[in-house]
């Protein structure tokens, strides 16, 4: 029999008008910095915005945003905290500090739990920081949110690009909608991931340079939104979110 809470979850993001869900394949190439200060710099330009941090192994936007001490509350469900304009939900509120002794199916299960029961009501747009990995819990959001858009982020190393070229195929493969693919801590000048991103048909959204002060801004929202990184995903959001 079919989950009935997949249904729910269509329910549940009804209002939502586009689900971004931040990913990569590979780990450590900035998707958590990237989701953070997208949902910032779109809720700075008067979009309303959700931020869903799903990365069970380690999640990190409450960190990025100094959000701490912020729950959602129940009420017929998950009301999101407000932190910093941006609608909040973080596997954390659950989870705590400590790591989390799920097994795949038991993640599954947790993330379509908090999919069914959060009421996100009207959005622009919900970011969700998603775990490194082609995980089960990539494929179960797959298979669960219908609206779901991919924003892929790669770094300019062909190591980092050989695991994201199998994530876009996969994503190709399976039809779901691909916003793009974001070239992340460049450092010097080349066309690999530009060149092969375009091969597949997949639009390449632009570069964001490393920048060495965006880690002294993390828990300082004024600070990280004043950041070269910052300000080039905000030029990037903005070509690509109108
Ligand atoms: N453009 C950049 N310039 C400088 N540092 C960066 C940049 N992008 C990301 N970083 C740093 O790289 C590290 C990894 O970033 P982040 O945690 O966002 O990656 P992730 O893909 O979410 O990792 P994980 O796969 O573990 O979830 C962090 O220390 C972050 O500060
Ligand atoms: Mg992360």
């Amino acid at each position: 029999m079919a989950d009935p809470r997949i249904g729910i979850i269509d329910k549940r993001l009804e209002k939502v008008k586009r689900v971004i869900a931040v990913s990569s394949g590979k780990g450590g190439v900035g998707k958590s910095l990237i989701a953070s200060t997208l949902a910032l710099t779109l809720s700075q330009k008067n979009r309303s915005v959700g931020l869903f941090d799903v990365d069970f192994t380690s999640p990190s936007t409450h960190i990025i945003l100094g959000i701490q001490n912020v729950k959602p509350k129940e009420e017929k469900g998950l009301i999101p905290a407000d932190a910093h304009g941006i609608k909040y939900v973080s596997i954390i509120n659950y989870s705590g500090e400590e790591a989390l002794p799920l097994r795949g199916a038991d993640v599954s299960n947790a993330l379509i739990e908090l999919f069914a029961i959060t009421r996100w009501e009207t959005l622009d747009f919900l970011i969700m920081d998603m775990p490194p990995g082609i995980s089960d819990a990539t494929l179960d959001m797959i298979r669960f949110v219908k609206k779901i858009e991919f924003l892929v982020v790669s770094t300019p190393s062909q190591l980092a690009f050989e695991t994201v070229k199998k994530l876009l195929k996969l994503l190709l493969e399976l039809k779901v909608p691909l916003v793009g693919v974001v070239e992340n801590m460049k450092m010097k000048e080349s066309n690999f991931v530009k060149t092969h991103v375009e091969a597949l048909d997949v639009p390449f959204l632009g570069e964001i340079p490393f920048d060495p002060k965006v880690e002294e801004a993390f828990g300082n929202a004024n600070a990280l939104v004043n950041t070269v990184f910052a300000k080039r995903l905000t030029d990037i959001a903005l070509k690509v979110f109108p």
